[in-house]
């Protein structure tokens, strides 16, 4: 029995031994006690990094917990969040017996202590948190350093994708004065630690949803010597949800109105007023919208030139309109033989449009009653007269062998000629002008349709693209 408990006492010194020279020697076991053993001991040398030799590096653990993520300044490039950020070193050769002083642990005012100068690299504000005036020290010579810290951080934002982007920020805690032969920082608590725990207590994301979080550690090497570093990077991915309803959708509603009014008849005016009125809305639209979308110097994100496309494609739409309107009423009834060559021949089958109503038949059918004209033409539109038969009546005639010159018939017959050449004639001039007017209006309708075709071609090729960027 007694040799148990002598081996037992031996062995306690000696493992108080090994781990520091000489505890703490309180006189009672109260906190105050406690307090004045500390004082005598450590808090006089609170300047000094607290280590038996100065080429002992001070591992400094550091872990934190993202409570909030407040926002996102793209226009300043900045990143806000409130981090509980914690940090643990250990004072070399500091113990007390916790039976002997009365306590495990003991908070102490944050001045009693060296605290290591440890910041954020990427700090761009001025420190807004609240301020925590105490520390805890534990028997093992433990500091445990928990404060409240609202981070301002510079951050590299890319708004290409925007309302479907991913941010990246970086946190990279470190000493400012001590190089790394002195202060060594150490991850605390593992990544995968940080973002689940962050996940349980984050508070306010706002529009943004914490990704991931990867912690690395950095050597900075300047003249000198090196800064050690421990770099998280945190992932942040945009809500776009109130981009979708508040910009994608309306604008798509925008571009789908602009594409039925393609149904309106081009050579009313309707159709131009209708169009004028459609941009009038996607501008007012784009007022509205400019509050919502981020601004950067640098870069454009994908959705600001989506909307210019979609801006820029109905005033194409409109101009096309007015020209469709311009050409259809065109005054000159001469179409030129390449616009003819090139719209008839080559677009019209492109847009599977043939005018093969232009071989429209008139029959001029002569009665006996020389004032009863009758022409019947093919009524639909666009028609052309190719052939203009003029089938006269059949003139019962006697053929008598004795023909003369003053024979009232022949007469009668040349005169019947001469009214048929007139008539004749009026019919030709009075179809001439329709025909190149119908032309005007066929090749309107070629390239309306032709632009048509185009424009969905172009909106959708550009949705195709800005998805494919999206999603990339
Ligand atoms: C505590 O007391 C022991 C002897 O009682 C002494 O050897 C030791 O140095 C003292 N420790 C401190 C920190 O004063
Ligand atoms: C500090 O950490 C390093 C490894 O990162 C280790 O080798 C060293 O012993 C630690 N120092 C102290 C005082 O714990
Ligand atoms: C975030 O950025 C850091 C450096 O800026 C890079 O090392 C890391 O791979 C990036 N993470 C992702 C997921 O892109
Ligand atoms: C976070 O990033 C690490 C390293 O890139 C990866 O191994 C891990 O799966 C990611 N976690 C999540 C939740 O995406």
């Amino acid at each position: 029995m007694e040799l148990k408990k002598g081996i037992w006492l031996i062995y306690l010194h000696l493992m108080l031994f090994h781990v520091n020279g000489s505890a703490l020697n309180c006189t009672w076991p109260n906190a105050e006690s406690l307090y004045d053993a500390l004082d005598e001991t450590i808090f006089s040398k609170n300047h000094l990094r607290p280590v038996n030799l100065l080429e002992t590096p001070t591992n400094v653990s550091i872990s934190f917990i993202l409570v909030g993520i407040l926002g996102v300044n793209e226009k300043a490039q900045t990143f806000t969040t409130f981090l509980w950020i914690r940090l643990e070193w250990i004072i070399e050769g500091l113990t007390w017996d916790e039976k002997e002083c009365g306590s495990e642990k003991l908070s102490v005012k944050r001045e009693n202590l060296w605290i290591p100068d440890i910041f954020i690299l990427e700090f761009m504000d001025e420190d807004q948190s609240p301020i925590t005036p105490y520390v805890y020290i534990d028997s093992r010579g433990h500091v445990m350093d928990e404060k409240p810290l609202r981070v301002v951080s510079s951050c590299k934002l890319g708004i290409l994708k925007f309302p479907f982007d991913v941010q990246n920020c970086s946190l990279s805690f470190g000493s400012f004065i001590h190089y790394d032969s002195a202060i060594r920082m150490v991850l605390g608590l593992s990544a995968e630690r940080i973002l689940s725990q962050s996940r349980e207590v984050l508070q306010t994301e706002g529009e943004w949803e914490l990704l991931n979080i990867t912690a690395a550690e950095s050597l900075l090497s300047l003249d000198g010597g090196g800064y050690h570093d421990i770099v998280f990077n945190i992932l942040l991915k945009r809500r776009p949800v109130l981009y979708v309803v508040n910009l994608l959708i309306p604008s798509c509603f925008l571009n789908t109105v602009d594409l039925f009014s393609f149904l309106l008849p081009p050579q009313s005016v309707d159709r131009s007023a209708f169009k004028m009125t459609l941009i009038l809305g996607y501008t007012v639209f784009l007022l509205i919208m400019n509050d919502l979308l981020p601004v950067t110097g640098n870069t454009t994100p994908a959705i600001n030139v989506f909307f210019s496309i979609s801006l820029g494609m109905m005033v194409g739409s409109l101009l096309e309109t007015l020209f469709i309107t311009h050409i259809q009423n065109s005054s000159n009834p001469h179409v030129p033989r390449w616009v003819r060559i090139v719209v008839l021949q080559y677009l019209a089958p492109i847009v599977c449009l043939t005018n093969k109503q232009q071989i429209n038949r008139v029959t001029v059918d002569l009665n006996p009653n020389p004032t009863q004209l009758v022409t019947t033409v093919g009524m639909q539109a666009p028609f052309r007269i190719h052939h203009l038969e003029i089938k006269p009546r059949p003139i019962a005639v006697d053929h008598q062998p004795e023909k003369s010159a003053h024979d009232p018939v022949m007469e009668e017959l040349r005169k019947l000629s001469q009214d048929l050449r007139t008539i004749s004639r009026l019919v030709e001039r009075h179809f001439k002008e329709p025909q190149t007017l119908c032309d005007w209006t066929f090749i309107g309708i070629v390239l309306d349709r032709f632009l048509f075709l185009n424009y969905v071609l172009f909106l959708f090729s550009t949705l195709v693209a800005i998805s494919v960027l999206w999603t990339s």
